[in-house]
């Protein structure tokens, strides 16, 4: 294997490499696959990095070679003071273990007990909006998706307590790729830093509570999970997976939602036929988990918003074993970057892929179906989101009350230009929204 070349590309300046045109060339990736093709290499924030894009790569990455790769050692060092010993960087056994005890919080016969709460705060904040008239959306899906995380997850009601823990996490968020963290106090990573102490305090608070007296939350699950083995979670595993839960379950919705409603604005005619596939829960008072799944127009909606839209452009991980791809061999130590947001754009998969056109997820067109790992907005393979479910069901519920009762209009002098991490309309969008 070692005869083999290393990938094509580039390494860029000494020690700085590329990582400037990484973080401010929104087509870094796109520029290097078609000059390079689906594997490339770079130099990324201090390491040799390679680049992978498209089903096979990601099929690769993902699933069929999960084994060459850690989590832990990919993700940027930031990540691992700032999200601790969880899941997310976790790996091998300990990581098969974890995931297995969280599995039931977030799938199969939990869900159905989550429905009603979403729609209960749903509900509230459809009557504060339908009040304020004017607001911002992606500042208003923050705190709702907070309040259902929080609520659901924790067991902790919405209030003025969520919206400062929300704020918290938003300067955590901020810390996780701020560059050359110096151990000053005014930097973006003190900050996320201390952020992350004062969460830290209150989720130990929420997990002895639970310990105590285990209620209907996630977090409760959580601490009554056992496996075959025996295994439990200890008190340090339940702080340090609750605050990975709390962190990873509302940006991301929060901004497919921001997405799903700006692009619903743009096109009369998605909008039309979502809501003419409403009109059959017309009558619905609280919806089931049965009747979310009776929309699949909806769904061909999210999909389109996940795939132009992905939450999370990429993934990072380390290369722990040697491996070759497409005949092009790469070392251990390397550090490799995934991309979701390119695959998502190729137009080897999808047709006119810079347009929003939810028909291509037809039963007639799938396109989405001609290769595996071509739609991965939530990861694949083994270590697909665990959220999933749990997003997909909150997104359908607050699309569904939208869709059925409400218009809304994007309000003129505001930038819709993209920015961010998770990626958002760069105001936020703004909009004048009244009842039908
Ligand atoms: C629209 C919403 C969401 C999107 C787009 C999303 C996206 C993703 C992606 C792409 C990954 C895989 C990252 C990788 O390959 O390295 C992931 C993993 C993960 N997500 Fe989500 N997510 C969403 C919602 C949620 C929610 C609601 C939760 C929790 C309640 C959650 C918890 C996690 C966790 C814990 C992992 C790590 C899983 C593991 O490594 O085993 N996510 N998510």
């Amino acid at each position: 294997m070692k005869n083999s070349q290393i990938p094509p590309g580039s390494f860029g300046l000494p020690v700085l490499g590329e990582t400037l045109s990484f973080f401010f060339d929104r087509d870094f990736s796109k520029k290097r696959y078609y000059q390079y093709g689906p594997i490339f290499k770079t130099y990324l924030l201090g390491r040799p990095t390679v680049v992978m894009v498209g089903p096979e790569a990601l099929e690769f990455v993902l699933s069929s070679h999960m084994e060459n790769f850690s989590w832990r050692e990919g993700w940027p060092a930031n990540f691992k003071i700032l999200l601790g010993e969880s899941l997310f960087l976790q790996d091998g056994k300990e990581h098969r273990k974890n995931r297995r005890l969280m599995m039931p919080a977030l799938h199969g016969p939990a869900l159905p007990n989550y429905v009603a709460t979403m729609e209960d705060i749903t509900r509230s904040y459809l009557q504060k909006w339908e009040k304020q008239q004017e607001f911002t959306w992606f500042g208003e899906f923050k705190q709702l998706t907070f309040d259902i995380a929080s609520q659901l997850l924790l067991g902790t009601p919405p209030g003025t307590e969520g919206m400062h823990l929300s704020n918290l996490f938003t300067t955590l968020s901020n810390g996780l790729f701020a560059i050359n963290p110096l151990p000053l106090p005014f930097t973006k990573f003190s900050k996320a830093l201390a952020a992350r102490n004062q969460i830290l305090e209150h989720v130990t608070k929420v997990v002895r509570e639970r310990r105590q007296n285990p209620t209907k939350d996630a977090l409760s699950l959580l601490v009554q999970a056992q496996d075959e083995d025996g295994n439990t979670l200890s008190e340090q595993e339940l702080i340090a997976q609750a605050v990975l839960l709390l962190f990873a379950g509302h940006d991301t919705t929060t901004t497919m939602l921001t997405w799903l409603c700006l692009e619903l604005a743009r096109h009369p005619e998605v909008l039309h036929r979502a809501r003419e596939e409403q009109l059959k829960f017309a009558d619905v008072n609280s919806l089931t988990l049965e009747q979310l799944g009776q929309m699949p127009y909806l769904d061909q909606v999210l999909w389109e918003v996940e795939r132009l839209r992905p939450s999370v452009g990429a993934g990072f991980r380390g290369v722990v074993k040697e491996f070759e791809f497409k005949g092009f061999y790469v070392p251990a130590g390397w550090q490799l970057y995934y991309s979701i947001a390119l695959t998502h754009r190729l137009p080897e998969i999808y047709s006119q892929p810079e347009c929003f056109d939810p028909n291509r997820f037809s039963p007639q067109r799938q396109e989405h179906k001609q290769y595996p790992f071509s739609l991965v907005g939530f990861g694949g393979g083994p270590r697909v989101c665990i959220g999933i479910a749990f997003a997909k069901m909150e997104m359908k519920i607050i699309a569904a009350h939208l869709l059925r009762s409400y218009d809304w209009e994007i309000l003129p002098n505001q930038s819709l230009d993209t920015m961010g991490i998770p990626n958002r309309p760069k105001d936020g969008l703004r909009v004048r929204f009244k009842r039908r």
